[in-house]
C-alpha cells in the first residue's frame, strides 16, 4: 500500500517505534545499510530555504546507496513559469521512487499525496503547519537521552503560533501517557486553539514567564521567531529576542533537563550554552540523518515494517 509521511500522525506510536529501533540499528552498523536503496531514486523539492532537512535527507538516500534529483530553490524549477504544485509532482511521479518536499504553503504535501499513484511523499516542512520529520528527530533525540516519553514535562519556548516543528511535536508527544506541556511564549505567538482543542485541558499549560517555568522541566523545546510568516517586519523586530536562553536561565533547570531546538536558531539560546551537558541540539540534528534513513526504506517496503 503507498504510504506518505504528511503529519505525525499518519504513523502509529508502534510504527514510530519500529523506526526508532531500524534508526538504532543502522546507526549502530552503518555500512549493512549501504547498498540497501541501490537503484532507487530520491526526488528532492524544496521550494522553500533548508540545511538540516534538505542535507540530511539527501545524505540519507546517499548513504543507503540510493541517488538524488531535486532542487533547493523553486527559481530554477518550471515553478517559476507558473506550473501547479499537482502538474510538478505527477511529472517527478515519472522520474522518481520517493520525494521529500517542502514547501510554504500549508497543506501542499498532503495535496500532492492526492494525485501520486506509486511515489510516496515525505512532507519536508510546509508553511507554518506540519514538519513530521523534525518531530521524527525530537523523539529519536528524546527516547536517546531519556529512553522513554512517558509521563514527561515538556517546555515548548518562541514562536508557538508559526513554528510548525513545535504543532508535530505536540501532536506526536500528546499520544504518549502522562505528557504535560507547558506552552511558554509572548501573548502575539502563543499556541494556535486548533492545536490546543487537540490537547485535554489538565494536560497544557500557558505562560510567558521562562525563568519560572524551566524549573519544572523535564525538556525545553527552544524555537526561533519565524520572521518569513510575519506580515509585519515591525513586528517580528519587537519579539524576535522575547526569550534568550542563557547560563543564568539554565543554572533554574533540573540538572537532568533537555535543551532541544529544531534548529536554525537565531539569538534564542546564547551561544555559552552550547558547552552545557544539557544542550543536545546538534546531538538532535545527527539523529535527523539516521532516522530519516529508517523513513526512506519504511516507505519504499525495504525494512522497518516488522522488525
Ligand atoms: N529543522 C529544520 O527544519 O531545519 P532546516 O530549515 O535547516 O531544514
Amino acid at each position: 500500500m503507498l504510504r506518505h509521511l504528511i503529519q505525525p500522525l499518519d504513523f502509529t506510536t508502534e510504527e514510530f517505534e519500529q523506526l526508532f529501533r531500524l534508526a538504532d540499528q543502522i546507526l549502530e552498523n552503518p555500512s549493512a545499510y549501504s547498498d540497501v536503496c541501490k537503484g532507487k531514486l530520491m526526488a528532492s523539492l524544496f521550494f522553500e530555504p533548508s540545511t538540516r532537512t534538505r542535507l540530511s535527507f539527501e545524505s540519507a538516500m546517499y548513504r543507503l546507496g540510493g541517488q538524488v534529483v531535486g532542487f533547493a530553490d523553486a527559481k530554477v524549477s518550471s515553478t517559476a513559469k507558473g506550473e501547479s504544485l499537482s502538474d510538478t509532482l505527477r511529472t517527478v511521479e515519472n522520474y522518481c521512487d520517493i520525494a521529500a518536499m517542502r514547501h510554504p504553503k500549508e497543506g501542499a504535501a498532503l495535496l500532492a499525496s492526492k494525485y501520486m499513484t506509486t511515489m510516496p511523499i515525505i512532507n519536508a516542512g510546509d508553511g507554518g503547519h506540519q514538519h513530521p520529520t523534525q518531530t521524527l528527530t525530537d523523539l529519536t533525540t528524546i527516547r536517546h537521552y531519556k529512553g522513554h516519553f512517558d509521563h514527561l514535562t515538556i517546555g515548548v519556548c518562541g514562536d508557538l503560533k508559526f513554528g510548525r516543528t513545535i504543532h508535530s511535536l505536540v501532536r506526536a508527544m500528546n499520544r504518549y501517557d502522562g505528557v504535560k506541556f507547558v506552552f511558554i511564549s509572548p501573548d502575539e505567538l502563543k499556541m494556535p486553539q486548533v492545536f490546543l482543542d487537540e490537547l485535554d485541558p489538565q494536560d497544557y499549560t500557558e505562560t510567558s514567564n521562562l525563568k519560572e517555568a524551566i524549573k519544572d522541566l523535564d525538556i525545553l523545546y527552544m524555537s526561533r521567531v519565524q520572521r518569513e510568516r510575519f506580515v509585519s517586519e515591525e513586528e517580528y523586530l519587537r519579539l524576535k529576542d522575547f526569550f534568550i536562553l542563557d547560563k543564568e536561565k539554565m543554572a533554574l533547570a533540573r540538572k537532568d533537563m533537555l535543551v532541544l531546538h529544531p534548529l536554525p536558531r537565531v539569538n534564542e539560546i546564547h551561544p555559552e550554552v552550547d558547552a552545557d551537558p544539557r544542550a543536545v541540539y546538534f546531538q538532535q540534528a545527527r539523529f535527523g540523518m539516521y532516522i530519516r534513513m529508517a523513513l526512506i526504506m519504511f516507505l519504499l517496503g525495504l525494512g522497518g515494517q516488522n522488525d
